[in-house]
């Protein structure tokens, strides 16, 4: 083809409408008529709003979690007679684009099996494998698989473990979810072999419930033809029209005829993921459906690449062409660091191109430049390090521009280039920094002598890309020489000055070491092994990640089964088949409204202000709500708590506070109300946000908890002979639940019905009840499972259904309030936050005297969820000592109040007392792991709070798993390493746990029935599915105690009118008091039975002996009231055990890192289901690494505005993130007496050892300062980035040699 057509097409008329467009889409075999629609809708909120297809589910509308995936298929444009097909975000893809696919068909995951038809065998194995804990993320997970398996039958081990970095999963820790995806890898599970052809065979149409066949011709459903007869206009509404050309030409006669109007070219659309408010455009035109845009030719001088090739097939071409250029594999991988393998699917590297220039601090991971060629045409060229034409590109006014192909050269002879790009998470991250280099070397009298170079990076400063004045001082020189390292660093230090304003952005510290260190790196990678020392070749290479597995070791009791029996969740198949249904799934009642909040953007000041004329002026509105309009009490937390109001009434306490609700017919509407709705603020305040500053400002709550002191810790303090102080911080945690925070009320006849995702339905009751102003009997709240909720739904999901049941009150209609990811980041607390001062006095070999410590607790704007009190239980951990003082003080802040979190009070307070035990060793130059091993508790020790450790496992624990883990074998190998390697660093840490679990406040009502027609079981019970397991355990003990199938046994939603006054589903008792309940529950059946079955014949069959019973009059239903007896002092019911050892491996260059290996043994009782203990403990320790190392909360402290508020920014941990070996026993023949049927708990104790992982990393960092003859003691908070870590290795570039 032509490269472009000249702008005298623009001349052209329009020619008479070709033919009839279509207007018919087709999901899952069957087409629909989307004539009517606006093309821009996501494809998600098609499918689930207008088709019910709630598979499908969404969380971020960014592209950033996956739970949206779906796979699409149409005629390749590029190759005809193929196909296409690939998973893509729903949420991303609008359906308008589906109509410049020819022949598309999007498949969802009710296409693929159900629960009554037949799972196909990705659904089944995730579901056996348990890799489904909330299930929330499953769809998704299933349909990325699909993808993969469509285009490739066998993929390798590799290939399924790099296809699920657009996938996040918060509950398992992903190990289940990628041993399920490999069992299809060729290398995979032999005896799994022969079910892939499956797939094809079980994809059943929902529509006709027989298989689908591949699609044929689109039919033409509802044709349209645009009024104005411009056959390339779909759609004109509201000012914005859709354009969908299908040459070049149709372009840019679009382009020319409203040159004066805000146009939009949509390639993949996959921008607003990241820049939602961009626009606003008046003409949309989307590419796609431009053939000629699609080709890809190879020459001698390099690849061109039209702009609608994505980047997932511009990959594939680097790759076929690799042998024509060194480069292209480097440009190949470098490309597949960009988002998810579902977003490459759809994005091109011309969106890249103009992001850059539309927003210059964007992170690029790319290097560009571009080269005009031939008159009013665009043709950019692509090598990662020519900075001209980026800067070209930056300069050049884009608006109405269009980029055609890009032009790839291959590398000249003696060429060699490198890139880098460095993340704060394994995948699917926006680079921290990235770099480019080419350089050009000619061997001339033994030398190796420059002859090119080009250096470029972003990420440094706005206008920072290209390092001239190294370039300059490299040219000519000879690399072999210190001199030209040194010289060339010294130059580059200079020239390199990294922006500071960003809040956001790490430190100008990091980034100039890593603009060197990257630098250093492709430097050494010029130069032969006769040049470069041997230990400073580990500079060269980046860290290598290997095939992820682990080992998960148990035991059961197969003769107590169902009880102990590694099952998986019962609804795991129902989840994993996109069946599961959540409170936002359920369809529409008629007249059903949907509610969306207005948030504060002030942190500290008065509302002034509401004004909603705007928005009640958007078609559709019904009303916004504000604090007047509450009927009852204006707060979401019921007496005795402190008021947190429902909608602000004057004094805002925090950024993202709660205003008003913008209730319409739609969410869209809604959501389209809240940005008109203004808010007028007075007596505006700096807020206060850090905890130095509470303290400086001497912001506190009352204290809720008295100091703790214990002997004489003062006097054990100075009359011992060594002693250290110091302080550790720790930062918030969001919960990352997939779903977010969501209720819909409905008014009946005997008061509000409330679907709520709440861990604590007794609670929401009162709120719910109080804020409208009725009695708690008028409130009735179903839920059957949550999404998702560690801590985050206990407390704060009443403010979603508060705010519901105001206006489906008033209103008298049903109200649907769903909290957007943005929405729910700022207006919900997180994890508490510290500042933890500590003194410490002890023995020489470590052993502990005396512990005073200070816990500075942020508790944001409302003490309510207080934990600083409960953290007392934890401050020992493991260790013993006869002196202490825990000071504990709650500090008022302007954030949101902070709430619960997966084992609060615990995680931080455990990795207090580990950094105290740390600090030691280093201060006696002693290895922590004795250090540690000399002050565990023994046998019958008594903890601070006095409470006697009768059955103390932590010493034989320990002592256990060092001798399993090899870990002084494994010490010795690392100290070889690190002595034979200056650049990267190894180290091991062992974390050992005690966790005193108490049962105080669990209080749950659970009842049991059995049916008289047929004997089968109904439960219901007052805690909540969370993904835990919990119903699977309540089934198991079920079936146990009565002795009847597990497939007999029913549980039911839970609701607050067959299981009232329950207490909270959390602090991990959940699971393990409704399995008490319901064993109590079977056992008073079994007695009322007991005298009926011993009248009849042995082997009477279960059905006839409940018959029999039943016409005897026995009551068939039993009722247990689980009530822990009251305990002084928060006393435990009995402790968990547990030892983590890590090993970790870091590049000291960069701070990346990675787990090389975790080893777990944990205590769990005797285990009720070792399978949902094993994937407790995994998802544990998993999401403790995000707390560790990735999951930075950023505020702007002027305005108290959270900035890390979605997937971009906030980063929980990917499939890539966890230890490349991860082993998880489960402790043998440990029945705990005082448990559940000898068990014990998983959800939250194995979090707190996930320090260890830091902890690794932290001895890897002391081996690189080692080398810089640095030997103090320095801590490495909670938590420690990329960026902190390389900073500690204390790199200069005065160290970098050959
Ligand atoms: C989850 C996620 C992760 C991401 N991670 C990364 C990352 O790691 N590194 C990185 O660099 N980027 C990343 N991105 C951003 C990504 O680069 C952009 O979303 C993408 O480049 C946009 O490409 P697109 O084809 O979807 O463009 P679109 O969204 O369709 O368009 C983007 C812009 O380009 C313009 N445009 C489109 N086609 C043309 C053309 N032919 N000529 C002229 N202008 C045109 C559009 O008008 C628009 O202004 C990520 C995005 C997401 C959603
Ligand atoms: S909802 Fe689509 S990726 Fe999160
Ligand atoms: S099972 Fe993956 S998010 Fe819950």
């Amino acid at each position: 083809m032509a490269d472009s057509p000249t702008r005298t097409l623009q001349t052209q008329r329009w020619k008479a409408c070709r033919e009839p467009r279509k207007y018919s889409v087709n999901v899952n075999g069957a087409h629909f008529n989307i004539a009517d629609l606006d093309p821009q809708m996501s494809l998600n909120e098609y499918l689930r709003s207008l088709l019910n297809l709630c598979g499908t589910k969404f969380m971020c509308y960014e592209g950033g979690c996956g739970a949206c995936i779906v796979v699409l298929e149409y005629d390749d444009p590029g190759n005809t007679g193929k196909r296409v097909v690939k998973s893509v975000n729903s949420c991303l893809f609008p359906i308008g684009s589906l109509l410049s696919m020819k022949n598309s068909q999007v498949t969802t995951v009710e296409a693929l099996g159900s629960v009554k038809t037949g799972l196909n065998p990705i659904q089944e194995r995730l579901a056996s494998h348990n890799g489904s804990q909330c299930g929330f993320c499953s769809p998704g997970f299933v349909m990325q698989m699909y993808g993969l398996l469509k285009n490739n039958q066998t993929p390798s081990l590799q290939q399924v473990e790099d296809n699920f970095d657009g996938n996040i999963c918060r509950c398992t820790g992903y190990r289940p979810i990628l041993d399920a995806m490999k069992s299809f890898a060729v290398e995979g599970d032999s005896r799994q072999k022969g079910t892939l052809t499956d797939i094809e065979e079980l994809k059943i149409c929902k529509k006709t419930g027989q298989p689908c066949l591949r699609i044929g011709p689109d039919e033409t459903v509802g044709c349209r033809r645009s009024e104005d007869g411009n056959s390339a206009l779909f759609f004109k509404k509201d000012g914005t029209q859709w354009f969908q050309p299908t040459t070049l030409t149709e372009l840019f006669m679009i382009i020319q005829e409203h040159q004066h109007d805000g146009i939009k070219l949509l390639n993949g659309d996959t921008a607003k993921g990241i820049y939602r408010g961009d626009g606003p455009y008046s003409i949309l035109i989307d590419m796609k459906g431009i053939r000629e845009l699609y080709s890809v030719n190879m020459d001698a001088g390099g690849l061109k690449v039209y702009s609608n090739v994505s980047l997932t097939s511009l990959i594939d071409y680097l790759n076929e062409y690799s042998s024509k250029s060194q480069s292209y594999s480097i440009i190949a991988d470098h490309l597949s660091k960009v988002a998810s393998d579902p977003v490459r699917n759809s994005l091109s590297y011309v969106g890249i191109l103009v992001q850059l220039w539309k927003h210059r601090t964007y992170p690029s991971s790319m290097f560009v430049h571009s080269e005009a060629q031939g008159e009013k045409l665009h043709i950019m060229h692509i090598v990662e390090v020519m900075p001209y034409v980026l800067l070209r590109i930056l300069h050049v006014d884009m608006f109405g521009e269009v980029i055609l192909n890009v032009y790839i050269p291959v590398l000249s002879d003696g060429e060699s280039m490198r890139t880098f790009k460095v993340m704060p998470r394994a995948q699917n991250a926006h680079a921290y920094i990235s770099a480019g280099f080419r350089a050009k070397i000619k061997s001339k009298d033994g030398n190796q002598m420059v002859e090119s170079i080009s250096m470029v990076y972003t990420g440094i400063s706005q206008d920072f890309v290209h390092a001239v004045k190294t370039e300059n001082y490299l040219q000519g020189k000879d690399i072999t020489s210190e001199a030209t390292l040194q010289g060339a660093l010294a130059t580059l230090d200079k020239e390199i000055i990294p922006d500071e304003k960003n809040p956001l952005l790490t430190s100008a510290q990091y980034r100039k070491n890593v603009a060197l260190g990257l630098f250093y790196k492709f430097y050494l990678s010029l130069l032969s092994d006769q040049i470069v020392s041997p230990r400073n070749r580990s500079a060269r290479s980046v860290l290598h990640r290997p095939i992820s597995s682990g080992k998960q070791v148990f035991s059961t009791r197969p003769e107590e089964y169902p009880l102990t029996q590694p099952m998986p969740t019962i609804a795991a198949k129902l989840q994993t088949s996109g069946e599961a249904a959540y409170v936002n799934d359920s369809l529409p009642l008629p007249n059903e409204l949907y509610a969306n909040f207005v948030l504060s953007t002030e942190g500290n000041a008065t509302i002034d202000n509401i004004d909603i004329n705007s928005a009640m002026e958007v078609p559709g509105a019904v009303t916004v709500l504000t604090a007047k309009d509450v009927p009852g009490s204006n707060t979401f937390m019921p007496l005795p708590n402190e008021i947190e109001e429902v909608f602000c009434s004057g004094n805002v306490l925090y950024n993202g506070q709660t205003i008003a609700l913008c209730v319409a017919d739609s969410s869209d509407t809604a959501r389209q109300m809240t940005s008109r709705v203004k808010v007028m603020y007075k007596d505006v305040k700096p807020p206060i946000i850090t905890v130095d500053d509470a303290i400086a400002k001497q912001s506190f709550f009352p204290p809720t908890q008295d100091d703790l002191i214990v002997g004489d810790p003062e006097g054990a303090i100075s009359k011992s002979p060594f002693k250290v102080e110091g302080e550790i911080r720790v930062g918030e945690q969001y919960h990352f639940h997939m779903e977010t925070q969501i209720c819909r009320c409905v008014p009946t006849e005997d008061g509000l019905d409330v679907q709520a995702s709440s861990q604590w339905l007794d609670l929401l009751q009162q709120a719910v009840a109080g804020a409208i102003g009725t009695d708690a009997k008028n409130i009735n709240i179903v839920t059957r499972r949550l999404g998702g909720a560690y801590g985050g739904k206990a407390t704060r999901a009443n403010l979603v259904a508060c705010a519901a049941a105001v206006a489906a009150t008033k209103l008298k209609r049903p109200v649907r309030c769903s909290m957007s990811l943005g929405t729910n980041m700022k207006s919900i607390g997180r994890r508490h936050n510290y500042l933890t001062k500590y003194k410490v006095g002890f023995n020489k070999d470590g052993t502990l005297n005396g512990i005073i410590f200070t816990y500075y607790c942020n508790n944001g704007c409302s003490p309510n969820d207080d934990e600083v009190g409960v953290s007392l239980i934890f401050s020992d951990n493991t260790y013993k000592c006869s002196n202490w003082h825990i000071k504990p003080i709650a500090l008022k802040t302007n954030i949101p109040a902070t709430t619960w979190c997966r084992a609060p009070g615990s995680l931080q307070n455990i990795f207090f007392i580990e950094t105290v035990m740390e600090h030691i060793a280093s201060y006696l130059s002693l290895d922590p792991i004795d250090v540690k091993q000399r002050n565990l508790y023994a046998k019958g020790d008594i903890t601070p709070l006095g409470y006697p450790l009768p059955y103390c496992s932590i010493q034989d624990l320990y002592a256990a798993l060092l001798q399993k883990a090899q870990v002084k074998t494994r010490q010795d190998a690392i100290q070889d390493f690190n002595s034979k390697n200056r650049w990267k660093k190894r180290g091991l840490a062992v974390c050992p746990l005690k966790y005193a679990m108490g049962w105080v406040g669990g209080c749950f009502l659970c009842t049991v029935t059995i049916l008289a027609s047929d004997g089968t079981v109904v439960v219901s019970h007052g805690g909540i599915e969370c993904g835990q397991g919990l119903n699977t355990k309540v089934a198991q003990v079920c079936a146990f105690v009565l002795g009847v199938p597990i497939n007999n046994i029913s549980i039911k939603p839970t609701n607050n009118w067959c299981s009232p006054n329950s207490g909270p589903t959390g602090g991990s008792v959940g699971s393990e008091l409704n399995c008490l309940g319901v064993q109590k529950s079977c056992e008073i059946l079994n007695e009322r039975i007991k005298p009926i079955k011993d009248k009849l014949p042995p082997g009477t069959p279960w059905n006839e002996i409940i018959m029999k019973c039943f016409s005897a009059g026995v009551n068939l239903t039993a009722q247990y009231w689980v009530w822990p007896e009251p305990q002084p002092d928060y006393a435990p019911q009995y402790n968990s055990y547990g030892v983590t050892v890590a090993e970790a491996e870091l590049d000291v260059l960069t701070g990346e890192h990675q787990l090389s290996q975790v080893d777990i043994l944990f205590d769990c009782g005797e285990s009720l289901n070792p399978a949902i203990d094993v994937g407790q403990v995994e998802g544990c320790f998993v999401m403790g690494l995000g707390y560790w190392f990735t999951e930075k909360v950023i505020y702007d402290l002027n305005t108290g505005a959270l900035l890390t508020n979605n997937t971009w920014e906030y980063k929980p941990p990917s499939s890539k993130d966890i230890p490349i070996i991860f082993n998880i026993e489960l402790l043998k023949d440990a029945p705990n007496p005082t448990g559940v049927l000898r068990s014990k708990a998983s959800g939250e104790p194995p979090l707190c050892m996930s320090s260890a992982a830091l902890f690794a990393v932290k001895r890897a960092v002391e081996s690189a300062r080692a080398e810089t003859g640095q030997k103090d003691y320095f801590s490495l908070n909670g938590p420690s980035g990329i960026d902190t870590i390389q900073t500690s290795c204390l790199v200069d570039y005065k160290q970098f040699s050959l």
